[in-house]
C-alpha cells in the first residue's frame, strides 16, 4: 500500500513539527494537519508559527502550500487520508479514578470517534501521542463499533521521541524510528507502508518495527530512563554540596564509561516539561494497575526527587539571603523549561517562582522567548493569586533591567546568552551583597566571585 494522503489530528508541538518534516521529506505524499483550536491553525499558516524551534520556519516554508496544509476542517481531512497521525494531547488525568496519575486519553477517544465517524474504505491509524500501553485495544474497538460505511482500520504505535529545542535536528537525523504493528499480514502490511514514509530520509537500519505493546510501552520507558538519569544526578548534586565534590567533575567522570555514557547526566533545578512527569506517573499507574507496588514506588521516587530538587533550590536561596526573602527583589532569569524554546509546561521556574512569592519575595523575571501572558497563566495555575502575581512579579524584556536593585539573581534556564552577560554591570546594577543562585551551572563561577558577587552553584560545593 503507497501513501498518497497523510493527515494529522493535533497541531501542537509534535503534530506541527513532524508533519512539517514529512512534508518537506516526501514531495508526493499531500500532508495536512488539522486542529479544532483555530487560533493555532491560524498560527501555523502564518509567519509566527507557534511553536518555536530553531531551523522550524525553514522547513515548514519549504513545504506549507505545496503538500503541507494546515486546517480546522477535520472531517475533510481524514476522509481524503489512507494514513490519520493522531497527535492530540494526553495529559495527567486531573479527576476521578487514577486522578493525578493515569494519563487522560479524553482526546484519543474523541479524535478516534471522529475518524470513525467520517472514514470509507481502508484507513491507517497511527498513534503519536504517548499512550498508556494497550491504548490501541481502545482505539480499535472504538473504531469498530462507530463506523457506518463498513471501513476498515489497522492501527500503528509510532511514538515520537523529538527533544523541544532540537526538535528539527531530531527529527531530520533520528536515533531510531519506532513502529509497532499488529502480528497480521494485514498488520504487516500497514506497518510496511508507514515505514515506506520515513525510509524517504531515514536510513533503514535505523527502523525498529516491534509488536504494538513494545512500541507503546517503550516510550513511556524511554522517557522514564532519560528522568531517571536527571533524578539521579540531582541527588548526587545535594550530596556533591555537602562534601566539597563537584556534581560536573562527577558526571565526566562516570560518564567517560561507555557503558554509563555522558548525556543526561547535567544537574539542574529539577527536569521539566511536558511529559517526563507526565509519562513517568503515568507508568507508575500501569505498574500499580498490574498489581506491582514496588516496581511502581521505584519510578514513583524519580518524580519525588526531583520535586525535592525544586523546593532545595528555594531552601537554599531563602536560607543564604539571611533566611528571609520577605520584600526582597530576586531577579530569575529564564522561565522555560530548557533552552531554545519558548514551551513552559512544568518548568521548574514555575515552581520556585511560586515558592520564592509564597516568601514574600518579590521576582523579576527575564526570558528572552517566554511571553508575558505565559508566565501570567503559569503563575495562576499553580496557585499563585492575581493581586500577588499584579504586585510581586515583574516581568522584563531586558536582563539588566530585572537585576536592577536586586538582593539575588537566579539563572533557571541554560539560555546561552546568558554565559556572556555584562556582570561587571549586573554588579553594579545589585544590592550589596549581590547574590548568584546559579541553578544550571552556567555561568563563569572565577570571573563572577572576582567581581565580588557570592555565588552558589547547583552542584559545587563551596
Ligand atoms: P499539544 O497540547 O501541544 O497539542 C495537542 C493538540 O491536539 C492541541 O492543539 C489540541 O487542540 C489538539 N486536539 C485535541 N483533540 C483533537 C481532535 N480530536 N482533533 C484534532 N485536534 C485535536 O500537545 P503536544 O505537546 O503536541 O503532545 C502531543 C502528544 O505527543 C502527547 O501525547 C505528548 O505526550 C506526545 N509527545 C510530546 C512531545 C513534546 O516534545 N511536546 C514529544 C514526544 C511526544
Ligand atoms: C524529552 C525527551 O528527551 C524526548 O526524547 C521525548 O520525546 C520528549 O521528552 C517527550 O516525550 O515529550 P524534552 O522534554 O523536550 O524531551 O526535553 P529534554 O531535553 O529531555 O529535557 C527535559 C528536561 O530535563 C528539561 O527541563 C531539561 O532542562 C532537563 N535536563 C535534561 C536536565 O536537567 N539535565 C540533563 O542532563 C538533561
Amino acid at each position: 500500500m503507497k501513501i498518497q494522503s497523510i493527515c494529522c489530528l493535533g497541531a501542537g508541538y509534535v503534530g506541527g513539527p513532524t508533519m512539517a518534516m514529512i512534508a518537506a521529506k516526501c514531495p508526493g505524499i499531500t500532508v495536512t494537519v488539522c486542529d479544532m483550536n483555530q487560533q493555532r491553525i491560524d498560527a501555523w499558516n502564518s509567519d509566527e508559527l507557534p511553536v518555536y524551534e530553531p531551523g522550524l520556519q525553514e522547513v515548514v516554508e519549504s513545504a506549507r502550500g505545496r503538500n503541507l496544509h494546515f486546517t480546522t476542517d477535520i472531517r475533510a481531512a481524514i476522509a481524503a487520508a489512507d494514513l490519520i497521525f493522531v497527535c492530540v494531547g494526553t495529559p495527567t488525568k486531573s479527576y476521578g479514578i487514577g486522578a493525578g496519575r493515569a494519563a487522560d486519553l479524553r482526546y484519543i477517544e474523541s479524535a478516534a470517534r471522529i475518524i470513525a465517524e467520517v472514514s470509507e474504505g481502508h484507513k491507517i491509524i497511527v498513534e503519536k501521542s504517548t499512550i498508556p500501553v494497550k491504548t490501541a485495544t481502545a482505539i480499535q474497538a472504538i473504531l469498530a463499533a462507530n463506523s457506518s460505511t463498513g471501513a476498515t482500520f489497522q492501527v500503528l504505535s509510532n511514538p515520537e521521541f523529538l527533544a523541544e529545542g532540537t526538535a528539527v535536528a531530531d527529527m531530520e537525523n533520528p536515533d531510531r524510528i519506532l513502529i509497532g504493528g499488529e502480528q497480521t499480514p494485514d498488520g504487516q502490511a500497514a506497518l510496511e507502508a508507514l515505514v515506506s514514509v520515513y525510509a524517504n530520509w531515514v536510513p533503514r537500519e535505523k527502523i525498529i518495527t516491534t509488536n504494538l505493546w513494545s512500541s507503546e510501552l517503550s516510550k513511556l520507558v524511554a522517557n522514564a530512563f532519560l528522568a531517571q538519569r536527571i533524578s539521579s544526578i540531582n541527588s548526587i548534586s545535594a550530596l556533591c554540596e555537602a562534601t566539597g565534590a563537584d556534581v560536573d567533575e562527577v558526571s565526566r567522570a562516570i560518564g567517560a564509561d561507555s557503558r554509563i555514557g555522558p548525556k543526561f547526566l547535567k544537574s539542574s533545578v529539577g527536569f521539566g516539561g511536558s511529559c517526563f512527569q507526565k509519562d513517568i506517573l503515568n507508568l507508575v499507574y500501569l505498574c500499580e494497575s498490574f498489581n506491582l507496588a514496588e516496581a511502581a514506588a521505584y519510578w514513583r521516587s524519580v518524580v519525588t526527587m526531583n520535586d525535592w530538587q525544586k523546593s532545595r533550590f528555594v531552601e537554599k536561596i531563602v536560607r543564604t539571603l539571611f533566611n528571609t526573602v520577605s520584600g526582597k527583589r530576586i531577579a530569575v532569569l529564564g522561565f522555560a523549561f530548557k533552552k531554545d524554546t519558548n514551551d513552559t509546561r512544568e518548568s521548574a521556574a514555575i515552581h520556585i517562582v511560586r515558592n520564592l512569592v509564597a516568601e514574600n519575595a518579590h521576582v523579576i523575571i527575564y526570558d528572552p522567548r517566554v511571553p508575558v501572558e505565559t508566565i501570567h497563566r503559569d503563575l495562576l495555575e499553580v496557585g499563585v493569586p492575581q493581586d500577588i502575581i499584579d504586585f510581586n512579579v515583574e516581568i522584563t524584556s531586558d536582563p539588566y533591567t530585572a537585576c536592577s536593585g536586586a538582593h539575588a539573581l537566579a539563572t533557571l534556564t541554560e539560555w546561552d546568552e546568558f554565559r556572556n552577560l555584562d556582570f561587571a554591570r549586573i554588579h553594579d546594577l545589585m544590592l550589596k551583597p549581590a547574590f548568584v543562585f546559579d541553578g544550571r551551572a552556567i555561568l563563569p563561577t572565577a570571573t563572577l566571585k572576582a567581581l565580588g558577587f557570592e555565588t552558589f552553584v547547583i552542584g559545587k560545593g563551596q
